[in-house]
């Protein structure tokens, strides 16, 4: 087992930058997430951390070592790539007991491992098959499983469940966690599922063009996202963006979006006037925030149906307000039509503003 530090790690491909002055640091035993769009530099990350890549700048520690100039296999660690590179000629049983054979474990020691982790991933009855019998979401466990079968000092794990159905995927997602707090084996795991992030993180890094946004507990990053990126990365349907100006009026400040006015109080206004760069911001409120109320209601703010989405026990209505639509979830109404008139109000305490410039959080 072993800490992770990543200071200051930039790679660059040509002209691009996958990864941008990245700093991380992974607590012994952590499940850190690295969470972010497609192209926004995870899997160049973990390469690096892996060996497999050289950094342009910056260092890497596992434990209290600096490992930059380590190969891959003095790094202890095990990777579940991307794409599951199994040894074709080989039976499953052997892919997944190959790291111990190279180690030189007993027999009956690799035989009892390569068991143990076939039946967890519920690949035991494919043993014998070579991995071009296999499904792709069976030759990704079959990956895993040859991650899993060695007790590393760091698992780093690139979107690991990405081929599996949705039931599967779940299922698994609950197993690899459980068996990574059994373990203690610290974990970096990429994906680019917010669900997925958000389920079995410690701590998640959101990322975005090779830089990091924001490195905290999922509850944290879900509720003091600290750009506009994170906040709308995180969270479905995302957090609805209001643009608007900042109006101040007999000592009274407001946010002018065009169709309604969102009145401050002393506090929000205070921040607003300390923080923002500029008059232009954003209002962000997410949808499970909002409240839809079938007549008028003080501070209520006005709109008509747009298009109601049912999830089942819950709606996702619509609301088009000026020029702009509000997503606002809310439990199943009696009857809603498209053009109804309906007002909407936000909850206060969970109102954002952003700096629209800089997309910054200002509260
Ligand atoms: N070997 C390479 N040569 C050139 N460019 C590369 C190479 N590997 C990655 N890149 C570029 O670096 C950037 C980051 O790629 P990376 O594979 O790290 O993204 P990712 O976050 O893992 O994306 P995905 O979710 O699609 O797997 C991308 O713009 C990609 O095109
Ligand atoms: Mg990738």
């Amino acid at each position: 087992m072993a800490r992770v530090v990543v200071r200051n790690l930039t790679k660059k491909f040509g002209n691009v930058t996958a990864v941008n002055r990245l700093t991380l640091d992974v607590r012994d035993g952590e499940f850190v997430v690295l969470l972010g769009p497609s192209g926004c530099g995870k899997t160049t990350t973990l390469r690096c951390i892996a060996g497999l890549e050289a950094p342009d700048e910056g260092e890497i520690y596992i434990g209290d070592k600096l490992v930059n100039e380590l190969p891959p296999k003095d790094r202890n660690i095990a990777m579940v790539f991307q794409s599951y590179a199994l040894y074709p000629h080989m039976k499953v049983y052997d892919n997944i007991a190959f790291p111990l054979k190279m180690r030189k474990y007993p027999k009956s020691e690799i035989d009892r491992r390569v068991r143990e982790v076939a039946r967890l991933l519920k690949i035991e009855e494919l043993l014998d098959r070579k991995p071009k019998q296999l499904s792709g979401g069976q030759q990704q466990r079959v990956a895993l499983g040859r991650a899993l079968v060695r007790e590393p000092d760091v698992f780093l794990m690139d979107e690991p469940l990405s081929n599996l159905d949705a039931k599967l995927r779940v299922y698994m997602r609950a197993e690899l966690k459980r068996l990574q707090r059994e373990l203690k084996v610290t974990t970096i795991y990429v994906t680019h599922d917010q669900v997925e992030a958000m389920t079995m993180a410690d701590r998640i890094a959101v990322m975005n063009n090779g830089v990091l946004q924001q490195y905290a507990e999922a509850s944290e990053i879900y509720s003091r996202p600290s750009t506009v990126f994170v906040a709308g990365f995180i969270g479905s349907p995302p957090m609805n963006f209001i643009e608007c100006t900042l109006v101040e009026e007999q000592g009274e400040a407001y946010l002018d979006a065009g169709a309604f006015r969102y009145k401050l109080s002393e506090e929000q206004a205070k921040l607003v006037r300390e923080k923002a760069s500029s008059s232009e911001l954003l209002l962000g409120v997410r949808p499970e925030h909002i409240t839809l109320h079938l007549k008028p209601v003080e501070e209520g703010i006005k709109g008509r149906v747009y298009v109601v989405e049912p999830l089942g026990a819950e709606l996702i209505v619509n609301v088009k307000i000026g020029e702009s639509i509000l997503k606002v979830k809310t439990p199943v109404h009696g009857e809603l039509k498209v053009d109804q008139e309906v007002w909407v109000s936000f909850n206060r305490d969970r109102v954002y503003i952003f700096d629209k410039r800089t997309e910054e959080s200002i509260i």
